[in-house]
């Protein structure tokens, strides 16, 4: 049976969230009742993840909710109104954490009074987390089929059990594979700057027992010429309609390559990742990050003085270089303008 330390939680009023930025090195957690914190850790990546920073925002709405010192309800919404907003500005490429704050947001303007109000928000925070890994076991299920005994299959960042409430969504077909007896290895891109893959999935498969190894980003040509490569599993921080995919910065270039190959480009992902508003891939937003996140590593500059870097976060993966993709609901295949909106019941 899986056992990884959970990435976040809700207790008592307070949160305690795994800080990523400490993995592999040591297992630390941040643990507050200031929803402000919440927001903080979200900009700053100590949690990461598209479902993981949807179920971090909607607990920093409960902690606003709980922690308000509102004399009605309509200062309650105002107030929860106003978190929401902050919380839309810490990262705008996850499509994930839009709906959790636009869910909790919702939930509490049903309400018909302050403390029922309160009591809402909290439940149903706790209700996403709960549906997140729910959808990420699903996934599992119908994604391991994909995986055959023996089997090499390719990863970028970590769309792991990290990055959600638990599971992961790349990484779910691989632990169903696993509790299935399946005997297969994993080939994880180290992701640069952050190192998501080298320090996050290679840790949490590892803890999990599967084999893995890393490479670094501008090695999938050679890899995928000289390694046999079965299969790429990817998560996804929003998906339009039309099956356009963002994702970790590295992820086109990989199905690229995985398609010149003639290697099944898979991505993983719950519903609350599609963006229904949406058709084109031009229409994503993408987060560019700042540029020292690139010429520093680990506080040590590594450019010229005076040479700055370009550091877009996310690429979009256009839907014809996409085999399917590995929703709790099934898989779904092109032509996507038709099976997505199909999967929504449009
Ligand atoms: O910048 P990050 O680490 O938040 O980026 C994460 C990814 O790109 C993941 O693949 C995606 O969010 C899916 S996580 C299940």
């Amino acid at each position: 049976m899986l056992r990884l330390p959970r990435t976040i939680e809700w207790a008592d009023g307070r949160v305690r969230l795994i800080n990523q930025l400490k993995l592999p090195h040591s297992l630390e957690y941040i643990e507050t009742s200031d929803w402000r914190r919440v927001a903080e850790a979200i900009r700053r990546m100590e949690i990461r993840g598209a479902p993981a920073i949807g179920v971090a925002a909607a607990f920093a709405m409960a902690l606003a909710a709980v922690h308000s010192k509102a004399r009605n309800l309509e200062e309650l919404l105002s107030e929860l109104r106003a978190c929401a907003s902050e919380l839309r500005g810490t990262r705008p490429t996850a499509y994930n954490l839009f709906w959790a704050v636009d869910q909790v947001l919702a939930t509490a303007s049903r309400a018909p009074s302050l403390d029922e109000a309160r009591e809402a928000v909290v439940a149903k925070a706790l209700e996403i987390q709960r549906m997140d890994e729910e959808a990420n076991r699903r996934i599992g299920e119908h994604g391991e089929k994909l995986i055959a005994d023996g089997d090499t299959v390719m990863t970028i960042c970590n769309a792991g059990s990290l990055a959600t409430s638990y599971y992961g969504t790349a990484t779910a077909p691989m632990y169903a594979a696993l509790e299935r007896g399946k005997r297969f290895r994993v080939i994880a891109l180290e992701t640069r700057p952050y190192l998501q893959g080298a320090r996050l999935t290679a840790w949490e498969l590892k803890q999990a027992g599967i084999d893995v190894k890393i490479v670094t980003d501008n090695s999938i040509g050679i890899v995928m010429q000289r390694e046999r490569v079965d299969l790429v599993i990817v998560g996804a921080d929003r998906i339009t309609r039309s099956g356009y995919v963002a994702n970790k910065v590295g992820t086109y270039p990989l199905a690229l390559v995985a398609k010149e190959h003639g290697v099944p480009f898979y991505v993983a992902a719950p519903t609350s990742t599609f963006d229904l508003s949406i058709e084109g891939g031009e229409e994503i937003p993408i987060e560019v990050r700042p540029s020292e996140e690139v010429t520093y590593i680990f506080g040590q500059r590594i450019a010229p003085e005076g040479v700055e870097a370009l550091y877009y976060a996310f690429d979009v993966t256009p839907p014809k270089l996409v085999t399917g993709i590995i929703t709790e609901k099934g898989i779904v295949y092109p032509p996507y303008s038709k099976s997505i909106p199909a999967l929504f019941g449009r």
